[in-house]
């Protein structure tokens, strides 16, 4: 139906990374294909190391593939200069860290809002104000964040990633220092970024609770895809984990099994 990639937000094809030099080489992302619709929410799974932050950050253009190409709404990211990529991350890119990556000297209200002082955009009063309500954080936006849980600051780190109202959204476990309700909040507000906004979220979690408000889990294992699941449930997406965690002990050759077993 589509020859071209026009329903496609990103589209990584064969994607390798190598960390490291000679004997302390580490593949961490091996012939990884998959393309990301436009408008689609898709959850990110895999054993602890088995690459899905090195995905994340290979797919939002800020770690270079060792080879193979990511193509990010039609732009190829390696011909684009560094100027251009940080424009591109900038317009069109909000991305929440594993680890926050939070400024501890700017107040909460500071941080949500600098994405937008960084693109010369002034921050709309209204908009900062729903998305502090939004996470949960409108009594906090003077506060720096040392003075907040590890919960509130994952909460700062996703309002940062939405206030610029980005094309794509990339979250690496967004909901892991997260209790259940807050947890459901968040999830709510990205899948309906998905849904209403036409937002593309691309979101790592272990937590089959918050896969199954995707659309589709891609599963990851050793660096290599292994398996996929549409429309899951936190049971499917629960069964295919422990599979998935049996197989990987057993080594690598064991995964083409896991990419056929039981497919929905
Ligand atoms: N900067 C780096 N230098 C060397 N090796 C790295 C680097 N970053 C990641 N790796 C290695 O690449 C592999 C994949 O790491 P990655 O962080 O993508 O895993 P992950 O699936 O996100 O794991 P987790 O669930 O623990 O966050 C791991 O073996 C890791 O040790
Ligand atoms: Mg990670």
């Amino acid at each position: 139906m589509n020859p071209g990639n026009s329903g496609d937000a990103i589209r990584l094809t064969a994607v390798r990374k190598l960390y490291g030099k000679r004997d302390n080489q580490v593949v961490a992302l091996e012939e990884v294909t998959t393309r990301f619709g436009r408008g689609t929410f898709t959850a990110i799974m895999g054993p602890s190391g088995s690459g899905k932050s090195t995905l994340l950050q290979c797919a939002a253009g800020l770690d270079q593939p060792t080879s193979g190409s990511v193509l990010l709404e039609e732009h190829e990211l390696s011909e684009l200069s560094e100027t251009e990529l940080t424009k591109l991350r900038r317009d069109r890119i909000g991305f929440v860290f594993q680890s926050f990556n939070l400024l501890p000297v700017l107040t909460v209200r500071q941080n949500v809002t600098l994405p937008l002082r960084l693109a010369g955009r002034k921050p709309d009063r209204d908009r900062v104000a729903r998305i502090l309500e939004q996470v949960g954080l409108a009594q906090r936006s003077n506060h720096r964040p040392a003075e907040l849980s590890g919960g509130q600051q994952q909460r700062v780190a996703i309002a940062r990633a939405l206030i610029s109202d980005p094309a794509v959204i990339f979250a690496d476990e967004p909901t892991g220092a997260l209790d259940t309700r807050t947890a459901r909040d968040i999830l709510g507000l990205l899948r309906h970024s998905s849904r209403a906004a036409g937002q593309t979220i691309v979101m790592v979690t272990h937590d089959p609770v918050a896969a199954s408000y995707a659309d589709r889990v891609l599963f990851l294992a050793d660096g290599r895809l292994a398996g996929e699941l549409h429309s899951p449930t936190a049971e499917s997406v629960a069964d295919r984990m422990t599979r998935l965690g049996a197989f990987a002990d057993e080594g690598p050759r064991s995964q083409p099994v896991a990419n056929r077993g039981g497919q929905r």
